[in-house]
């Protein structure tokens, strides 16, 4: 599928901070990544799709989103909606024809109306993320294919230190959905001050007298007083079709999941990504020097390990924003994401919100169940699991971890020691 070069070009522009391009090539030897095969929640929907065990229904109204999100389980509630005119189908994306984004654990889905195509992006234990298209033209067989070129113009950009990632961004846009680049713009996890994000983005919800840029162009909106400050929109009828879109919310709780899961999985693929190709510079350089196979020198362990600090600090929510007030969103996301589980013997899950000071209940992000951690390479994993122990145990209370409560670590301790398998055993020790 080839899309528009010169709309793209222009796409790529109005990121300005972005430049295509990798720092490393990974296409090569370990990763390949173009080459390499794909095994995620995708693959396995094409599969069932071949064996004629799925199937993906089109709809006028939305082409195969709705079949698609059926079929890939995501749940409606994930809905958010954003304006500004920052990604591959941006002609089609405005103040009155937001773009919707869907998604859960794995997938994250892009839908536009009237768009040529689905954009998905999905976890990949192997390939980190990857991005396929569904076709929205219904004769088309085999709507679903597999993209390694144009959507890592932006998304394996310097943006995402070159590996193939997500992206949240935060930006100051007019009244058209363009950006207006003399403001910046800002990528966003849950580091971002509440007050930077949302730019260019719905959100329904309430924030209290938190403010955030949702809801808002540059120059204001002409038809909504002069005093609107975007923050506790909880109904988007004025703003544009709600009736369009599959249900009427942009639920703040949910952008801000997404946006901390995002950033979660772009680092667990750098630390994967960087494990392995350290591994590999270590196994050539054995074979130059003609050392067993198994040596590993100081330099390659302090390279993995280096890789894997930011995955701990992350998962252990180091720096996050904290809330001023509570918050909450409009479309019942919250309910259902927790629902999801697992749960320990005493009812806790780390799915459990706060959102009242911070995100989540429990300092330990729920990212620790995904395929991307459980298939990190066992060199990755092992020292990303003898860091998280030293920090929830108190062995390390370096200044990165200083957020942490006792109480809360040893919950944490508790949970992950009933709800994870693989845990190693001096975990378990007393
Ligand atoms: C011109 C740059 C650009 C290109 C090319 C691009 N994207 Fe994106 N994409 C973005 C930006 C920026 C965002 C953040 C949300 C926004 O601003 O719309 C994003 C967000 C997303 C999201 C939701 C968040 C996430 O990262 O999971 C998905 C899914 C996605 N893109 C899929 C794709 C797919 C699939 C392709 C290729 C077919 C693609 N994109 C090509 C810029 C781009």
């Amino acid at each position: 599928m080839k899309f528009p070069l010169r709309s793209l070009l222009c796409g790529l522009f109005l990121l300005a901070t972005i430049t295509p391009g990798f720092a490393v090539d990974l296409d090569r030897a370990p990763i390949e990544y173009s080459t390499a095969e794909p095994d995620n929640a995708i693959t396995s929907l094409m599969k069932r799709l071949r064996a004629e065990k799925a199937s993906l229904q089109y709809d006028d109204e939305h082409g195969y989103l709705r079949s698609l999100l059926k079929n890939l389980d995501v749940p409606l509630s994930s809905q958010v909606l954003v304006y500004s005119r920052t990604s591959l189908q941006r002609q089609r994306i405005g103040p009155k024809r937001p773009r919707a984004i869907y998604f859960n654990d794995e997938v994250s889905i892009g839908f536009c109306q009237r768009g040529d195509v689905l954009e998905i992006a999905v976890a990949d234990p192997k390939l980190g993320t990857v991005f396929y298209t569904v076709s929205q033209n219904p004769g088309k067989q085999n709507p679903l294919t597999r993209q390694t070129e144009t959507c890592l113009l932006c998304h394996g950009s310097s943006a995402n230190q070159g590996f193939p990632g997500h992206l949240m961004r935060s930006v100051s846009v007019d009244q058209t959905g363009e950006m207006v680049l003399s403001r910046g713009t800002k990528r966003v996890d849950h580091t971002t001050p509440f007050e930077e994000r949302w730019g260019g983005w719905y959100v329904t919800g309430t924030s209290g007298k938190q403010t955030h840029l949702g809801n808002q162009v540059v120059g204001g909106w002409s038809d909504t007083a002069k005093d609107f400050t975007g923050v506790n929109v909880v109904n988007l009828k004025t703003f544009f079709t709600v009736a369009d879109y599959l249900t009427p919310h942009s639920d703040l709780v949910a952008l801000m999941v997404l946006e901390h899961q995002c950033e979660a999985h772009n680092r667990l693929t750098r630390a994967s990504m960087q494990t392995r190709l350290a591994l590999a510079e270590q196994a050539e350089l054995n074979k130059a020097f003609g050392s067993p196979a198994n040596e590993r020198t100081e330099g390659i362990t302090r390279r993995i390990n280096w890789a894997c600090e930011p995955v701990v600090q992350y998962l252990l929510f180091s720096e996050e924003a904290p809330l001023k007030e509570a918050v909450a969103g409009t479309s019942g996301f919250a309910k259902e994401f927790t629902a999801r589980g697992p749960f320990d013997s005493n009812g806790r899950t780390l799915r459990e919100f706060d959102l009242k000071s911070r995100m989540f209940r429990y300092p330990m992000s729920y990212v620790v169940y995904s395929r991307l951690f459980d298939e990190l390479p066992p060199e990755a994993k092992e020292r990303v699991y003898r860091r998280l122990w030293e920090v929830l145990t108190g062995r390390d209370s370096s200044k990165a971890f200083a957020h942490l409560e006792p109480e809360d670590c040893k919950a944490v301790m508790e949970i992950l020691g009933e709800t994870k398998k693989d845990l190693p055993t001096y975990w378990r020790k007393k």
